[in-house]
C-alpha cells in the first residue's frame, strides 16, 4: 500500500495504472461502515484508492471541524489489511492552495433536509468529491447510504456534469443493536450512546408502519416526532419522508421514500435513514 500526499504524486502514480480504478472517498476515523465500502471497491476493481481528508470547507464555523476524530496511524492499518492499493492524505494546503476560489452548487437539493441546516455543506462536499474524481479519475466511486442525501447530490453531479464514473451505493452499516455506524458515535458517553438508539427504533417504528400498511406522510412525521421526544436526550433537527430523487416531502408513500432523521444527543449530531417501498 502506497501512502501519496500530493497532486502530482497521484497523477503520476494513475499514469502507470491500467484496467478499473474504485475510489472510497473518506474523512478517515474509519470504522466498518467505510471497511464495507473498501470491500465492495476490492472485489470490483482492479486498483483500489482510499482519500482521507477531513474537508474544513464541508464544516460550517459552529461545526465540529477542530476537534472531528483523526487517527491516522489507525487507519492505515486498517487500509492495509483491507488491500487497499493507494491511499491519498493530502493536505488542506494542497487540496485549496492560496487564492482557491471555485466552487460546485448543486442547486436546491443540497438546501434542502441537510443543507437547510448545514449551511453550505453541500457545496463543500460536492467540491471536494469533484476534485478527487479529478485528481484520481476512478472508474467508480463508493459512497454509504448512510449519508442518504450526499449520495444523492454526488450521483446528481455525476449526471448533471457528464462525469463518466460509476456512483456506487453501499448498504448502512450497523451496531449490533442497529445504531448506525458513524465516526461522531466516538462523541457518545455511555447514557448517551444509549439514548442514541432512539434513532433506529424511529425507523424500525417507520417500517412496521410501512408493513401494517399505513401510507399517509404526516401520520409517520407525527408518530417518529413523538417517539424521539420521548427521549430525554433527545433533540430532533428533522424528521422527513420525501421523494428521493428530489428531496421534496411527499403528502403519502407511493413509490420509493426516503425516511430521513437528524438528531443531536447532547452535542452530538447523528443522522440515519432508511427507504421504504423499494
Ligand atoms: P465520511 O463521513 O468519512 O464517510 C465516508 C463514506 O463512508 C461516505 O460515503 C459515508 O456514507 C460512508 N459511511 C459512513 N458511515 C457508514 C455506515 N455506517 N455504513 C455505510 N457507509 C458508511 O462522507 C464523508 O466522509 C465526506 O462527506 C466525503 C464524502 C469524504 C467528502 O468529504
Amino acid at each position: 500500500m502506497q501512502v501519496l500526499t500530493t497532486v502530482v504524486e497521484v497523477r503520476a502514480a494513475r499514469k502507470r495504472l491500467d484496467g478499473s480504478l474504485g475510489l472510497v472517498p473518506t474523512m478517515g476515523a474509519l470504522h466498518d461502515g467505510h471497511l464495507a465500502l473498501v470491500k465492495q471497491a476490492r472485489v470490483a476493481n482492479d486498483c483500489v484508492f482510499v482519500s482521507i481528508f477531513v474537508n474544513p470547507t464541508q464544516f460550517a464555523p459552529n461545526e465540529d471541524f477542530s476537534h472531528y476524530p483523526r487517527d491516522t496511524e489507525r487507519d492505515l492499518e486498517l487500509l492495509e489489511d483491507g488491500a487497499v492499493d493507494y491511499v491519498f492524505m493530502p493536505s488542506a494546503q494542497e487540496m485549496y492552495p492560496e487564492g482557491f476560489d471555485a466552487t460546485v452548487d448543486m442547486g436546491l437539493i443540497g438546501e434542502r433536509l441537510e443543507g437547510k441546516v448545514r449551511t453550505g455543506h453541500f457545496m463543500g462536499v460536492a467540491t471536494v468529491v469533484l476534485k478527487l474524481f479529478n485528481i484520481i479519475q476512478p472508474s467508480r466511486a463508493y459512497f454509504g447510504k448512510k449519508d442518504a442525501q450526499q449520495l444523492i447530490v454526488v450521483r446528481k453531479m455525476a449526471r448533471d456534469l457528464n462525469l463518466d464514473i460509476e456512483i456506487v451505493p453501499v448498504e448502512t452499516v450497523r451496531e449490533p443493536d442497529g445504531l448506525a455506524m458513524s465516526s461522531r458515535n466516538a462523541y457518545l458517553n455511555p447514557t448517551e450512546r444509549e439514548a442514541a438508539l432512539v434513532l433506529w427504533n424511529a425507523l424500525s417504528l417507520a417500517r412496521e408502519m410501512w408493513t401494517r400498511g399505513a401510507r399517509d406522510a404526516e401520520t409517520y412525521r407525527i408518530r417518529l416526532r413523538e417517539l424521539i421526544e420521548s427521549e430525554e436526550l433527545a433533540r430532533l433537527d428533522y424528521v422527513s419522508v420525501a421523494d428521493p430523487a428530489t428531496l421534496h416531502e411527499v403528502p403519502r408513500i407511493q413509490g420509493p421514500a426516503l425516511v430521513s432523521l437528524a438528531v443531536r444527543i447532547g452535542r452530538t449530531r447523528l443522522i440515519d435513514n432508511i427507504t421504504l417501498g423499494e
